[in-house]
């Protein structure tokens, strides 16, 4: 009988945490490491936010509160959703947990049974296959390839659906890609998705605010009001408000569901912090007028990083919709030998060298199910882009 739980058997840790650890490892030892790694903005929490954490540690908010959320908190989501995405929902619909992440655990340990399977677009998000075994169930992968625009289509969607699909998880703007679907294109998959009555929908909108050029933000239940009564909508303050540490996510969805995530949540880890709570409450029923500004910041490295990659030889790098990263492809290097002598045979060696022969440290697509690509960061200054995307040039241009 072995002491850990079979169950961690089945789940690997995260791989972009195990990039970001092994570029640290490197610095320590002093050598020059840009890390294009880390899927968090470069900037502060704007400072009405921290001006309401400071002033809820004053008013000594500080205790317990409801498990899933204070009622302020769950009025500010419930405000959210109808002003940007035409939602009602009330705050029994809502949930409230440690970040996006928990919000995510929660639902699928909430609701899967052995046999469930989960369909996930790939390139996915490293955490969502790990989340579903861990619940128990089965991911189910279809691919959105490069030449679709990372995109699945409605018969792919159509030909993974089976009696045992308990959800569907769709993700736009993608995290790895920045992919992002328009509305034409989530209608097709949420009519897929009507003619199967017993498939939910989770969808991520975590990087909803990160939404680029003509490209406009959609969401299912929103493009799909028949969906609304099987769709678990999640999202978060931790991307647009630069609020990772903080830890807040939330959900909206129907109040069975939001109850039952209620319990797990209870039995675990209770109400997410307090202080941050009320920083959430003022992220969303506060000034949005940063969001432009940082927008327009996003877009201007996002081309300098697509265009500066296009140049490598090797390479091709789609421009994406939103979010902060891009997913390009390195067919064009595969089965060339680097300079330092490391023959380019998967993605994984490809970042692998790429870090030890230059500093640049990016995550391979074989953590997110797409290969042969990588995905770069570009939530970090010019300068360290400009940096990094010459040294990849190079790397790229002594591949032999
Ligand atoms: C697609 C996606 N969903 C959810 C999360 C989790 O965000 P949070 O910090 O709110 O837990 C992330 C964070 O990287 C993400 O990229």
């Amino acid at each position: 009988m072995t002491f850990l739980s079979a169950t961690l058997d089945r789940v690997k840790p995260s791989p972009t945490i195990a990039v970001t650890t092994r570029a640290a490892e490197l610095k320590a030892q002093g050598r020059d490491i840009i890390g294009l790694g880390a899927g968090e903005p470069d900037f502060d929490t704007p400072d009405n936010i921290k001006a309401a954490a400071t002033q809820a540690i004053k008013d000594g908010k500080t205790k317990y509160t409801a498990v899933d959320g204070i009622p302020e908190l769950k009025q500010a989501i419930c405000a959210k959703f109808k002003r940007d995405n035409a939602l009602t929902y009330t705050p029994a619909q809502i949930s409230v947990g440690t970040g996006g992440k928990q919000v995510l655990y929660n639902a699928f340990m909430a609701t899967l049974n052995p046999g469930d399977e989960v369909i996930i677009p790939a390139p996915y998000w490293v955490s969502y296959p790990d989340m579903v075994l861990l619940g128990g169930g089965t991911p189910v992968f279809v691919a959105g390839e490069m030449e679709r625009g990372y995109k699945i289509t409605a018969d792919q969607l159509e030909a993974e659906i089976t009696p045992r699909t308990k959800w569907f998880l769709f993700n736009s703007p993608s995290n790895p890609t920045g992919a992002g679907y328009s509305w034409d294109e989530l209608k097709a998959l949420t009519d897929v998705l009507l003619r199967h009555p017993h498939v939910w929908v989770m969808t991520d909108d975590m990087y909803e605010h990160l939404a680029y050029g003509a490209f406009t933000f959609c969401t299912p239940a929103e493009v799909e009001p028949k969906l609304y009564d099987r769709t678990l909508t999640v999202n978060g303050v931790s991307k647009a408000y630069a609020m990772t540490g903080w830890r807040i996510g939330y959900a909206a969805g129907p109040e069975p569901l939001i109850k039952a995530m209620r319990k797990v949540q209870s039995q675990s880890t209770s109400n997410p912090c307090t202080i941050s709570q009320w920083a959430a409450v003022e992220a969303l029923n506060g000034t949005q007028e940063f969001l432009k500004p940082n927008n327009a910041m996003f877009v201007r490295r996002r081309d300098l990083v697509v265009d500066a990659l296009n140049d490598c030889p090797g390479i091709a790098c789609p421009r994406p919709e939103g979010a902060f990263y891009v997913y390009p492809s390195i067919k064009g290097c595969i089965g060339k030998t680097s300079a330092g002598g490391t023959v380019i045979d998967t993605d994984e060696t490809f970042a692998t060298a790429l870090l030890d022969e230059t500093g640049a440290a990016v995550v391979f697509g074989a953590a997110f199910g797409l290969s042969p690509h990588f995905r770069v960061s570009y939530a970090t200054s010019d300068t360290a882009l400009s940096e990094a995307c010459a040294r990849i040039k190079t790397f790229c241009e002594g591949l032999t």
